[in-house]
């Protein structure tokens, strides 16, 4: 647990009295000559940092070779930091593979879906099903188990680092092994697998296991269901790793809990989160801004859903950036307030932690131009002056560690099945972009000042009033039985086109769309509708429709009409549908209205829920509130999202950041954030 590690926190000599949020950086003393460390450790203590996470690239450096080991820097990097009261998240250093191992065993190289081999020369070129890549990963792993078992920096457990990041999909030998393993296991028998891969089709029925294959490069679109199987295998076999990992790690450490980071941002979708969340002891996340308009909704966005997938308990920020990253086209450093504000805005959805990649910027090597703690520059910098200012803020919100997320009226539903199945190829359109279409909803709830959850599939819907889906395109019958019973019971469900279409195993729901939802919602839908780029239609809301549109036909007396296009081969048809069930309603929208039409529609499909801003109207899109509670008390933060000066009035507490004040209101700079702690009335 996360408690478990910011308590471990107070035991250097510097440990505070109540357990405090963490603060830090990946750290890589083996960049540095000896004579810097003092200086890292004395500017760290300057800093507030707590917390440093290391040896995650050391594989070469601890292991030179197959029978040679070196841990007498690290050991000495360990006492240096728990000298100076902080404490170590400890990587296992299998990340990346040492020169002598690959060239020994150039069988663990990744392959791509063409046969090429991934080679040597970055980082994480390794097959997650490589039984060789395995055992040397595992002896290694417990040779830093049995090392550091014990010593008193260890805080935590850093498996591997961000599994995944370029590794996830590997067409090796190896992974077509471990691939028909994996099916066997699902799928049973070899009729099972190919009625769920409909292999009927072109003639793909296989008669012996060993004629499947991972999704190879192939004459035309792959099938389907076997492209989506691939998915969900080959985030299975990252995750295998991870627990392969965990296990030597508990049998050694049972006491120190195990984490990895996560990679919740823009452009990761391969490994399902949701689904590894179980696995580690406490949730890390690492989040880099992607510059764009809509990148602070996208922040939040993700860091909400990092809370989700945690159960709404304190999660990590294992890794951010204090300024520009290097792997962007152009990368843009950050204004100034930025570095907090992102910092605290993940806070505000519930991380115990803010952590950097890394702490002192690079002199060499790919990473030297991403940004560190302490620039090139050095100390005498704004860049580490903000560092430091930060650290004093963290410390100022001590209380708030420790505590969850108050669960917002408003759930976003967030999954990842629907999410690589309704991208997959030869669909109506390519140009569905799952990730945008629920951030999109997000935007349009933060535009009107509405908090809103964001939360897997799996969690517990009942908590919230309103549940919107969008895109939810894979549901099983399981699913399209707890979303009725859901309406039935009260709650509001709002989904979208393209949902409900398939089962688990990518097959129609037969009968008219959308399919499993269809009598739920109430209506039909004979064929899509998919709009070409940049083609619009117009409903009588005055929104606009754009990528989509279905021709509905109402098919319960029931079913209200909240919107009807107005133009396009629809015009006059149900645009925007709502069917009161039971205690609660089902709604469809049935075009891709973009933010400000969602703005617009969202408060009548909130109105049966009596849902609405709990912020005073004048800040409504330019603040974001966020609520924690825990023992110490309900934290209400306040984070400005505009460039400009904004004055939230009404606001009654102890102010933790930022004050109040004679005329009641918290009066925010560009860019600021306020910590408030609520009258417990
Ligand atoms: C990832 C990695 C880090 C570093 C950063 C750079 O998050 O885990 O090692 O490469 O990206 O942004
Ligand atoms: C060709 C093929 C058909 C079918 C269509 C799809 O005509 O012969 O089997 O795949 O393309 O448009």
């Amino acid at each position: 647990m996360i408690s478990t590690l910011l308590s471990r926190l107070q035991r250097g000599p510097d440990g505070a009295p109540a357990p405090r949020l963490a603060f830090g950086a990946d750290y890589n003393p083996e960049q540095w000559p000896r004579e810097v460390w003092e200086e890292d450790v004395r500017l760290m203590r300057e800093a507030g940092v707590n917390i440093v996470s290391v040896a995650i690239f050391s594989w070469a450096r601890i292991q030179p070779g197959p029978d040679t080991w070196d841990f007498a820097w690290l050991d000495e990097v360990m006492d240096l930091l728990h000298e100076n009261g902080i404490g170590v998240d400890l990587a296992t250093a299998t990340a990346s593979p040492p020169p002598w191992l690959t060239t020994a065993h150039p069988e663990i190289l990744p392959v791509t879906d063409r046969g090429e081999a991934v080679w040597p020369g970055a980082r994480q070129h390794w097959r997650p099903t490589s039984p060789v890549f395995r055992e040397h990963a595992l002896r290694l792993v417990r040779a830093m188990a049995t090392r550091y078992a014990g010593h008193p920096a260890l805080v935590a457990w850093h498996v591997s680092n961000e599994l995944g990041c370029h590794n996830v999909y590997d067409y090796s030998d190896d992974a077509a092994r471990a691939f028909r393993a994996w099916l066997r296991t699902r799928h049973t028998t070899l009729d099972a697998l190919n009625h769920a891969w409909g292999t009927a089709f072109w003639s793909q029925r296989y008669s012996d296991w060993d004629q499947i294959l991972p999704p190879r490069l192939a004459a035309s679109h792959p099938n389907p269901t076997q492209q989506l199987d691939f998915k969900r295998f080959s985030s299975d076999a990252l995750k295998e790793h991870l627990r392969a990992e965990r296990e030597i790690l508990r049998e050694l450490t049972p006491d120190v809990p195990v984490t990895t980071n996560f990679m919740v941002m823009p452009g990761t979708k391969g490994m399902n989160y949701a689904d590894w969340a179980a696995e580690v002891d406490f949730v890390a996340n690492d989040h880099y801004v992607v510059p764009g308009p809509r990148e602070r909704d996208e922040l939040s966005f993700s860091a909400n859903l990092t809370s989700g997938i945690a159960g709404g308990r304190p999660w990590f920020l294992m890794e951010h950036s204090t300024s520009a990253v290097n792997w962007q086209p152009v990368n843009l450093a950050k204004r100034p307030g930025e570095l907090a504000r992102d910092s605290l805005t993940h806070v505000a959805h519930g991380a115990d932690a803010v952590c950097f990649f890394q702490w002192r910027q690079s002199a060499a090597g790919a990473e030297k131009y991403h940004s560190a703690m302490v620039p090139h520059a050095g100390a005498d910098s704004d860049l580490f002056r903000a560092v430091t200012a930060l650290g004093d803020t963290l410390k100022a919100l001590a209380p708030v560690a420790g505590s969850e997320r108050e669960p917002a009226e408003v759930g976003i539903l967030f999954d990842w099945e629907s999410w690589w199945a309704s991208e997959q190829d030869s669909h109506p359109t390519s140009l569905l972009d799952y990730h945008r279409e629920a951030l999109e909803w997000y935007s349009a709830l933060l535009s009107l000042g509405i908090r809103a959850d964001v939360v897997p599939t799996g969690a517990d819907l009942s908590r919230h009033q309103v549940l919107i889906a969008p895109v939810l395109h894979l549901v099983p019958a399981e699913l399209a039985k707890d979303l009725t019973r859901y309406a039935e019971q009260g709650g509001h469900l709002v989904t979208t086109y393209f949902s409900g279409v398939v089962d688990e195993h990518d097959h129609v729901w037969l009968g008219g769309y959308p399919g499993a939802l269809r009598e739920l919602l109430g209506i039909r839908v004979e064929e899509f509708g998919p709009l070409p780029a940049g083609r619009t239609v117009e409903l009588d809301d005055a929104t606009t429709g754009g990528l989509w549109t279905d021709r509905i036909t109402a098919t319960s007396p029931e079913t209200e009409v909240l919107a009807r296009y107005r133009t396009g081969v629809h015009a006059g048809r149900p645009a925007v549908t709502r069917r009161p069930t039971g205690a609660g309603s089902a709604a469809y929208v049935s075009t891709r209205l973009g933010v400000d039409g969602l703005a617009s529609l969202l408060p009548r499909l909130l109105e049966p829920a009596g849902v609405s801003s709990e912020l005073p109207a004048e800040v409504r899109g330019l603040v974001e509130a966020t609520v924690r509670r825990g023992p110490e008390g309900r934290f209400l933060f306040l984070v400005n999202r505009t460039d400009d000066a904004v004055s939230v009035p009404g606001v009654t507490g102890e102010a933790l950041l930022g004050t109040i004040g004679a005329d009641g209101a918290v009066a925010l700079g560009p860019r600021d954030v306020a910590v408030l702690r609520l009258p417990s009335s």
